[in-house]
């Protein structure tokens, strides 16, 4: 990916983190996206004392483009602290499925070393049921 688009997406994501809501957790997680028509959106989980109520910051990043009219992830980003690679829950997997296609970048970013690893859906989700099943 082009080297300012990548700052970019990251510096979103960053500020997402810094504003996630993970009390329970400590697990601070951002997100940011760019969509088919280059707008970039960003999200953080947000936990909630039920703590199933609480929600993925990729998720969060997915409903503010959605609202916003895009359609299509070009590319997402996810970073947070973990030693861990903090590659998305199922379900995340799941909803990025619903709006990327085969070439859509999914990058994983670590908070204080940037960029780890990138994947595509195909890696992460294999043999998926997306919107073309219905
Ligand atoms: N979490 C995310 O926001 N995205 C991920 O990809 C993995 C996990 C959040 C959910 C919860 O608030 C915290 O991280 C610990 O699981």
């Amino acid at each position: 990916m082009e080297k300012n688009k990548l700052n970019k997406l990251i510096e979103s994501a960053s500020n997402a983190y810094k504003n996630a809501h993970a009390p329970y957790s400590k697990f601070n997680v951002g997100a940011s996206l760019i969509d088919e028509n280059g707008n970039i959106y960003n999200g953080c989980n947000v936990e909630n004392a039920a703590y199933p109520s609480g929600s993925c910051a990729e998720e969060q990043a997915i409903g503010n483009m959605i609202v916003n009219g895009g359609k299509i992830i070009k590319e997402i980003l996810i970073i947070g602290k973990s030693d861990e690679l903090l590659t998305p829950c199922g379900a995340c997997r799941q909803r990025i499925r619903e709006f990327c296609d085969e070439t859509t970048k999914i990058h994983i970013c670590h908070i204080s070393n940037g960029l780890q690893k990138s994947f595509t859906i195909g890696t992460l989700l294999p043999y998926s049921f997306g919107p073309e099943n219905l």
